[in-house]
């Protein structure tokens, strides 16, 4: 069967000179966006990434003003680990954020991934179905190119048709069995920040920079990505330098 292409999403890539320059800038432009939402519907939605990469961003977040009883938290994926797992995205995002901030708790949505993938799945699914359109959704990437937990040569729900929620077995980044929004789930979002730093992740971003089908390029909202990089993960890109 053909490779299909991912779909044409417009996508501005932005270089930092070091992942703390990134860092203090994207917390800035979250708590920007935070800021416009709040104003215009009366509450900030946004879904909070995995792995290692944005706790710096959370914990320059928590140190800014915001008017944190109106945000509504949501997760792009959790791993399949018990509750108060230290290597669930929810936990890193609790002591890095969300331990500091008043953000009332019925608004945070945390994945039940203690439940399994599937049970989990399902019911996160009902729960961010009825969410509306996310103002802004954070992510990272893999260095196969995966995102959240939507990893290569899998499907990566982003037909219309498309569940909210995936359940993931068999994933190649440990835990296997982990729970993700689908592509077409995060790509309903006003805004999409991907958040790639490190030498580390050079070869995924370059794949994507030549237009490659990987999962992160399947992510695509109305108005395009953002897709934030420090010097060693561009390495050399052809995007201006900040
Ligand atoms: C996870 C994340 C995953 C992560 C990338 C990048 O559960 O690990 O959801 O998608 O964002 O693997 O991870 P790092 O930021 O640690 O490089």
């Amino acid at each position: 069967m053909p490779m299909r292409r991912a779909a044409a999403v417009t996508t501005r890539w932005h270089v930092y000179a070091s992942a703390e320059a990134l860092a203090d800038r994207a917390a800035q432009v979250v708590i920007r966006c935070a800021s416009e939402a709040t104003a215009q519907r009366g509450a900030f939605s946004l879904v909070l990434a995995g792995g290692s990469t944005p706790r710096a961003v959370y914990e320059r977040l928590r140190r800014l003003p915001a008017d944190w009883r109106r945000w509504e938290v949501w997760f792009g994926d959790e791993r399949c680990l018990p509750d108060g797992d230290a290597q669930r995205n929810d936990v890193m995002a609790h002591d890095a954020l969300l331990a500091h901030v008043p953000i009332p708790a019925q608004r945070v949505h945390r994945v039940p991934a203690q439940d399994g993938a599937k049970a989990a799945a399902t019911a996160y699914g009902a729960a961010v179905g009825a969410a509306g359109r996310f103002d802004l959704v954070l992510l990272g990437l893999g260095e196969d190119g995966h995102t959240a937990s939507l990893f290569p040569g899998r499907p990566v729900g982003d037909e219309p048709d498309a569940a909210a929620a995936l359940a993931v077995g068999g994933a190649p980044k440990p835990p296997a069995e982990r729970v993700s929004l689908s592509a077409r789930r995060l790509a309903d979002a006003r805004q999409v920040m991907f958040l790639v730093t490190g030498r580390a992740k050079t070869d995924a971003v370059r794949a994507w920079h030549r237009g490659g089908d990987i999962p992160a390029a399947r992510i695509a909202p109305p108005g395009g990505v953002d897709v934030w990089l420090d010097a060693p993960a561009a390495d050399g890109l052809c995007a201006g330098r900040r």
